[in-house]
């Protein structure tokens, strides 16, 4: 990497110059109506060789992506700091993982319920302790960071000290993140646990404490799912989300169908799994659903009807077992879809991997994803998802410097496959394919290097 001071020298102005330069962004002319069309008409691929991004580090925001001779141009006395070979991509979104799930990945051979009551919720159990959740925490926002993901829609366990434990790493770690204590009050061993006014008196300490911190950090109300919330909690859970009607809402939802049919059996007089949460006011445009495989075609309808977002979480989906969500459905039935890792369940916390995965899913169902699409499910998407595409998501004029910096240089078989691409979509699909946390070179969040592997950061 060389650094060339601008001829003025005072300019808060940086000029980052690399090969390419990859993002999706709105189509041209989108309305931004909550009922959405077909994947492949929510966004336009944009990719520029031999790139300047001008980023204002005064403010952390990008003033122009464009060929480096035109930015240069615009901005002449710019420091520019050059990364030869590399590629700038917006830093990924991941719309759905699990802190407390980082150290029990790859638990083997059980489907959802007995892998939760088996493996997770002993794993869980551990982060009342502080110490506990202060370690994993520093390890997991430092993962995230490695695999390029600058926005992490996280829950926490049950437990009010290991989210606020959280937030606080990923405070220091100068990540984006919505963090969500997750709630649940039947229906699972006593240690994980947590009785509704001691639940929603300690929300209420973190939503104060954290939610807009430095426009960065933000609260999900985070009911588990049907099955570990009693009425009285869904409804306070609701309750809360009422008097903070930015913060977030995060459940699962339809996973696979050992879950329906206990859910079935807990909720007989409900009319379907989306229903419960509807009746209780937890579903709104401010709301992430975790998987959604299993969802009627009534459900689909009225799931983008609220404006909900489904998150996909493939890798998870094929590691339990759980189904092949059938995107297409979902996409053309308007509802917003993102991307997450779903870990412990998910088996990578590296959003190529995910993206790998969800292609491989709809192959499976005869309907292949194009590059340009899995590109914009793993970043433009997930800020949709959370109303923020004014801000991140993709590289555009104004929005924050969230970028990563990759290269091929450290997976040989991905640089000897790029030599051979004839269109950035194939490099993009090359890359799909072959990568993961060894392309990282630099990692930025508005503007600031947060990882930067050749200096050992
Ligand atoms: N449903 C309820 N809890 C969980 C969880 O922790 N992971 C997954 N994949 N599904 C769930
Ligand atoms: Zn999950």
């Amino acid at each position: 990497m060389v650094q060339v001071a601008g001829k003025s020298g005072n300019s808060s102005i940086v000029l980052h110059r690399a090969a390419e330069l990859w993002h999706v962004t709105s189509p041209a002319g989108s309305s931004g109506t909550i009922r959405r069309g077909r994947l492949g008409d929510r966004f336009r691929f944009e990719a520029i060789s031999d790139v300047g991004l001008a980023v204002d580090e005064s403010t952390g925001r990008i003033i122009e992506a464009s060929a480096f001779s035109v930015a240069k141009a615009h901005h002449p006395g710019a420091r520019v700091i050059d990364h030869g070979d590399g590629v700038i991509v917006p830093g990924f979104i991941d719309g759905h993982l699990h802190f407390p799930q980082l150290d029990v990945m790859g638990s083997h051979g059980k489907h959802l319920i007995q892998w939760l009551d088996t493996f997770i919720f002993p794993a869980e159990a551990r982060f009342s302790d502080r110490s506990v959740a202060e370690s994993t925490a520093a390890r997991f926002t430092k993962e995230l960071a490695a695999n390029g993901v600058t926005m992490s829609v996280a829950f926490s366990s049950v437990h009010p000290v290991a989210a606020d434990v959280l937030f606080d790493a990923f405070e220091k770690s100068g990540l984006r993140a919505v963090v969500g204590k997750t709630s649940m009050d039947v229906n699972a061993p006593a240690s994980v646990l947590l009785e509704c006014s001691a639940d929603i008196e300690a929300q209420e300490m973190l939503i104060k404490k954290w939610h807009g911190r430095q426009g960065r950090l933000f609260y999900a109300v985070t009911p588990r799912f049907v099955l570990t919330s009693s009425p009285t909690q869904m409804k306070a859970l609701a309750d809360l989300h009422r008097r903070h009607p930015d913060t977030f809402i995060q459940t699962h939802i339809s996973e696979c169908e050992g879950e329906m049919e206990s859910v079935a059996a807990a909720f007989p007089n409900a009319r379907d799994y989306l229903s419960i949460y509807e009746d209780y006011g937890l579903i709104n445009d401010r709301t992430l659903l975790g998987h959604g495989i299993w969802l009627t075609d009534s459900e689909r309808e009225r799931v983008a009807g609220w404006g909900a977002t489904v998150v996909h979480c493939p890798t998870s989906n094929a590691f339990l077992g759980s189904g092949l969500l059938d995107l297409k459905k979902t996409c053309d039935a308007g509802i917003e879809v993102a991307l997450g890792s779903d870990i412990g369940a998910g088996t990578s916390l590296s959003p190529w991997a995910t993206m790998l995965e969800a292609y491989k899913v709809q192959a499976l169902r005869s309907q292949p994803l194009e590059p340009e699409a899995l590109l914009y499910l793993a970043t433009l998407a997930g800020a949709e998802a959370l109303h923020m595409d004014a801000e991140i998501g993709s590289l555009e004029a104004g929005k924050y410097a969230d970028f990563q910096v990759i290269s091929f240089s450290k997976k040989p078989l991905l640089a000897e496959r790029v030599a051979c691409t004839r269109s950035a979509a194939e490099r993009l699909f090359a890359t799909v394919v072959h990568g993961d946390d060894r392309l990282l070179k630099k990692l930025y969040v508005g503007g600031q290097c947060r990882v930067d592997v050749e200096h050992g950061n």
